[in-house]
């Protein structure tokens, strides 16, 4: 899988966060985003997909992914609603962000639709990274978190949470999110370029500082 990097000449920075579900990606992206702001007030934004943050027609294409318990959506139709609704999301909020030198924190990003629609549903990594080009037009992220949590704690966190919507993807059998953590750790190991994995099993202030780390390193990069 070759990743092309063509749309990268913007000036903010582009972090995406990723993981099975119930990894507590955003009660972290959260707590960064707070820290990022005290630093860098008015230059840093979050939002998650599917969907966007004041994007209603991602919004409106997530409901129908996510929330239409009674339909019976096919692999590909799923992976090519994920990638329409990306397409609208880079165009209405992610870019224009980037192009305004902002940190952009997003919950999940094409990776969820490698693992997601081209693992675990099986239609291959390859086939839904070339409907994904379409939507992406190089747009990469410069920083990928991957929260790695075993399903079957994962899984305990997302009952315990009643907070959390409960939707159609989470009352999949469980051998779908082992295929999702599978998934996650063979891309971890292909294609290891901007990808930082993070033991989400580890306390909750331990992640965050982890990654707090990470991005400090990046942005000192960034900022020369
Ligand atoms: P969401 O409620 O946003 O939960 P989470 O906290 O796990 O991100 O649900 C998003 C679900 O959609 C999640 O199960 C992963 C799935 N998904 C895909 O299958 N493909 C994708 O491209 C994306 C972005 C998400």
């Amino acid at each position: 899988m070759k990743i092309e990097e063509s749309r990268k000449n913007h000036k903010g920075l582009f972090i995406t966060f990723e993981g099975p579900d119930g990894s507590g990606k955003s009660s972290v992206i959260n707590q960064l985003y707070r820290y990022l702001l005290k630093k860098y007030p008015n230059k840093v934004v979050r939002t998650r997909e599917p969907g966007g943050t004041n994007n209603p027609i991602a919004e409106d294409i997530r409901n129908i992914i996510l929330n239409k318990l009674d339909y019976k959506i096919i692999p590909i139709t799923e992976a090519m609603l994920f990638a329409a609704s990306r397409a609208q999301h880079i165009h209405d909020f992610i870019m224009p962000h980037l192009n305004n030198g902002e940190i952009v924190l997003c919950d999940r990003f094409v990776h969820s639709s490698l693992i997601y629609q081209g693992v675990a549903r099986g239609l291959g990594q390859e086939r839904v990274k070339k409907l994904n080009d379409q939507a992406l037009e190089g747009l990469w992220p410069d920083l990928t978190f991957v929260l790695m949590v075993r399903p079957s704690v994962g899984l305990k966190r997302i009952t315990k949470n009643n907070q959390r919507e409960f939707n159609r993807l989470d009352r999949e059998e469980l051998s779908l999110h082992q295929k999702v953590y599978r998934g996650y750790k063979a891309m971890v190991k292909k294609y290891p370029k901007g990808i930082i994995v993070i033991d989400a099993e580890k306390p909750f202030d331990v992640v965050v500082k982890t990654i707090k780390r990470y991005i400090n390193k990046k942005l000192k990069v960034y900022e020369k």
